[in-house]
């Protein structure tokens, strides 16, 4: 008998390689190859099973209703576009300790809530942990079951008796297929796990929602490995040192993929916040050098953000710079373009610039309200406190224009800013006074960090 042939496949993103290798040739991972027998015949691990039936013309195929249905939990149908719709699978990533069981456990008890029922499958925490949390959250719901098993055949016998809405999953790591050989959390076991559930789903007519961890390492087969199986990929993220979690659709084959969910973690459980740019201007004290208000987008979101900057000067070189929610790199451009185009030397102090909060800040939108950050804490003058700076920033001091300015600006004027230092054409905001600059220096003329004579001597 000849020996069975064999791939090496990533357990992060499923690609495959003919020869064992440390990182991984599609997504660049580390030690995420793993050797798979290749079946010669018959169904391979991770395909949709036949259905036998023959082809259709386009036209023919009836249409099926799938309208969204509400959980409840209203950041959560945001992002989904009004709820989960009957028949789908949706997997939510996210690091450990974020809160995935808890929105999950919240979004069960609303469902059970409303009439419907729910069925958690805790294959992670006991019984006994779940009912502690649901305690917690105040879901102690009629219409709420748990089920406390890790085979998929365990779980469709609990569909049989519930025939729930909803179903959790948590996790799709921990659950298994007996019928598949490989350990629990293994590329070949989740695949293998959500294939059984997206079948269950289609032919119940249920919503399943699987838990996916994300960890680094790639020791556990994430939540990238079953973007093609399933029909929505959530991503669940924050700052471990702050209570704010976004929500947002990696993939969603039923809408729009740029609504982002804003919540935040209390005692009580998860919370939604409806008005984030408050919450992220909250701590904000005015008149102090080095702040500076960015209207930035998240999806098609519009954010209000608090850019600081911090510049000290040290003897010793080169001198500290530190990027917390704002891209390194761009820091350290914006900084060379600073000293070259306006003057600004940070070449002999220690520059700290970050976004209050612990949101992140990383679209080029963002360039122009760290750029006067930066000016305004190394010359000691704070900006105006009603006003907001929005532009891209070229290597050569220009301002750029930025996408979708007009949602920006609205949401500033709605928050009781009056002035917006913006790129050259910008279109009039009810309610704001718009500074319209061609450069850097203009822009940091125009709200009182250099004087009009520096900036002109500068640009002669
Ligand atoms: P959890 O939902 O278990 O995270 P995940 O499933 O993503 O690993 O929750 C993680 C953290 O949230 C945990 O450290 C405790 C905290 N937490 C609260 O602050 N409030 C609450 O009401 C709950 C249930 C948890
Ligand atoms: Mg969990």
């Amino acid at each position: 008998m000849s020996r069975a042939r064999t791939v090496h496949r990533c357990s992060s993103c499923g690609g495959t390689s003919p020869q064992w290798a440390g990182q991984c040739p599609s997504c660049g991972e580390w030690n995420t190859l793993a050797e798979e027998a290749v079946r010669a015949v018959g169904r391979p691990v991770g395909a949709a099973p036949s259905t036998g039936e023959p082809a259709l013309l386009v036209a023919d195929v009836p249409t099926e209703e799938r309208r969204p249905v509400a959980t409840g939990v209203e950041e959560l149908d945001r992002v989904l576009g009004g709820g989960l719709v009957p028949g789908s699978v949706t997997v939510i990533g996210g690091a450990p300790g974020m809160g995935k069981s808890t929105l999950l456990l919240q979004a069960a008890a609303a469902v059970a809530a409303s009439g419907r029922t729910a069925l958690y499958a805790s294959s992670e925490e006991s019984r006994v942990q779940v009912r502690a949390r649901a305690e917690r959250l105040g879901a102690l719901t009629d219409r709420l079951w748990l089920h406390a098993e890790a085979s998929v055949d365990d779980l469709v016998g609990a569909l049989d008796s519930v025939r729930p809405d909803l179903v959790v999953v948590d996790s799709v790591q921990t659950a298994f297929d007996p019928e598949t050989g490989s350990a629990p959390g293994s590329l070949n076991q989740v695949r293998a796990v959500a294939q059984r559930l997206v079948v269950e789903a289609r032919a119940r007519g249920c919503a399943v929602v699987l838990v996916g961890q994300v960890t680094k390492d790639g020791h556990l087969a994430g939540p990238k490995a079953l973007e093609h199986i399933v029909d929505t990929v959530l991503a669940f993220e924050g700052d471990k040192h702050h209570a704010l979690r976004l929500l947002r659709a990696v993939k969603h084959r039923y809408g729009a993929t740029d609504d982002l969910g804003v919540l935040e973690m209390t005692e009580g459980g998860l919370i939604g916040v409806p008005d984030p740019s408050g919450l992220f201007l909250a701590g904000r004290r005015p008149g102090v050098p080095g702040s500076v208000v960015v209207p930035t987008l998240d999806g098609h979101r519009p954010i209000l953000v608090e850019v600081q900057a911090l510049c000290a000067e040290v003897s010793y070189v080169p001198p500290r710079r530190s990027a917390q929610g704002i891209d390194s790199g761009r820091l350290a451009l914006l900084l060379a373009v600073l000293e070259t185009r306006v003057s600004v030397s940070t070449a002999k102090s220690e520059v700290y610039a970050l976004t209050a909060g612990g949101v992140r800040l990383v679209e080029p939108a963002g360039d122009l309200g760290i750029a006067l950050a930066v000016i305004s804490a190394s010359n000691g003058i704070a900006l105006p406190e009603d006003a907001v700076a929005v532009g891209e920033i070229g290597l050569g001091g220009e301002v750029r224009p930025v996408g979708r300015i007009e949602h920006r600006l609205a949401e500033a004027a709605r928050l009781g800013f009056r002035y917006a230092i913006v790129p050259r054409g910008t279109p009039p905001v009810a309610g704001l006074r718009l500074i319209e600059v061609g450069i850097v220096l203009e822009a940091a003329a125009a709200v009182g960090l250099i004087t009009e004579a520096d900036a002109r001597a500068l640009a002669a």
